[in-house]
């Protein structure tokens, strides 16, 4: 297959970590007899020192040339936010290509990996087997509504709204439904239809796309008890599709269960098959030009782009198996409790999957 990916590697660790995925594609190409091409894009503080823009033009004209975007990670020292070379860096980069691209369904999967329970919140008996997906809305609902300060009784008082249109749901719901096509065919819709309005609509619409998708077994969550469930009984679940709010504290909590920041990928997707992908982690500035960031979650980034843009399971399976491999033979950055550098794990992947 041929194909071109956008890559912008970003802020911090987001070169060093970029560095091996790109390592990890060109094995793919090699082995699986694929031409996907990458062209490098400049955002943050490189566009910025560049173009004086934290986005400009130039970038987005690249993405929109590719399938693809697989992002690094952006974001200055957490103590240099003000500086304009920093300021609001992540929110124009993050939310300028979402935007632009539309991209509405954020997916993260949670997932426990053979060796890595020990760096979960929970019990091993818990959490052992762990494949969760979170698929959040992204551009709606109650963080893109209306909001208000206004006087109640002399004193201030605020409101922001949740608006949902059918079609937004929809959208959400089949991204939803086909990944749980894709795995072990169970969805759980979550929300909080014993209050709120928004959540009916979510409910009636997914009552109608589950006529597609007779094979997927579906069942409706509220929130609160979503959340206990993900914490006291992560295997129960297979995919959980959930409006934008929600989706954002359920992913963090199921975070804080799989454990260690380096290991969790993300997708963004506009249901046409373009997605940003990306580590769920920031720009590590505390690590930064060390060597020592581990490249695990970038990696696992562009194996789900492989696997949703271009629908090549088979290789995104060997890319995963291949980083199991190299942890089965004690090859782990520190801070798995290993020794090696960025540069070193990325060549024990590369061999385990060439
Ligand atoms: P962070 O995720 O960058 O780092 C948190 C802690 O985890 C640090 O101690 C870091 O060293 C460690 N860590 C993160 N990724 C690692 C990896 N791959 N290997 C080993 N250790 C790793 O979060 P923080 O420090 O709050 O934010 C730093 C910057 O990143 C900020 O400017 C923030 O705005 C930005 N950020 C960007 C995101 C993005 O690009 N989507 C997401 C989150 C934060
Ligand atoms: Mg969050």
């Amino acid at each position: 297959m041929k194909g071109s990916i956008a890559v912008i590697a970003g802020d911090g660790i987001g070169p060093e970590i970029m560095k091996s995925a790109v390592a990890v594609l060109d094995v793919v190409n090699k082995k699986f007899g694929h031409e996907f091409a990458t062209t490098e894009a400049l955002a943050s503080s490189a566009a910025y020192d560049k173009y004086g823009v934290h986005l400009p033009p130039e970038t987005i004209a690249t993405c929109e040339k590719s399938d693809a975007i697989l992002f690094g990670a952006v974001g200055g020292p957490v103590n240099d936010q003000e500086s304009p070379r920093w300021k609001d860096a992540e929110k124009n980069v993050i939310l300028g290509l979402r935007k632009h691209f539309d991209l509405f369904a954020n997916l993260r999967p949670l997932k426990v990996w053979p060796g890595t329970e020990v760096f979960s919140t929970l019990r091993p008996e818990f959490i052992t087997g762990m494949d969760v997906l979170i698929v959040r809305e992204l551009v709606s609902g109650i963080y893109f509504g209306a909001r208000e300060r206004f006087e109640q009784n002399g004193k201030p008082a605020a409101r922001d709204t949740s608006v949902y249109a059918w079609d937004e749901i929809e959208r959400a719901l089949r991204v939803g439904f086909e990944a749980a096509m894709m795995r072990k065919k169970r969805l759980t819709v979550v929300d909080k239809a014993n209050v709120l309005e928004t959540s009916r609509l979510w409910r009636e619409v997914a009552r109608e796309v589950a006529k597609d998708f007779p094979e997927v077994q579906m069942e409706f969550m509220f929130v609160d008890n979503a959340a206990m469930q993900l914490a006291r009984a992560p295997l129960a679940f297979d995919v959980i599709v959930t409006e934008n709010m929600f989706g954002d504290i359920l992913s963090d909590l199921g975070g804080a269960i799989v454990g260690s920041l380096g290991l969790l990928p993300s997708a963004s997707l506009n249901g046409k098959k373009f997605g940003l992908y990306e580590p769920s982690h920031g720009s590590a500035p505390d690590i930064a030009g060390k060597g020592v960031a581990n490249p695990t979650a970038q990696i696992l980034s562009l194996a789900l782009l492989l696997r949703y843009t271009y629908g090549l399971e088979k290789e995104a399976a060997a890319i995963e198996s291949a980083i199991q491999s190299a942890w089965k033979a004690g090859e782990k950055t520190r801070d798995l409790g290993g020794t090696l550098s960025t540069e070193e794990f990325t060549t024990a992947v590369v061999k385990c999957l060439a």
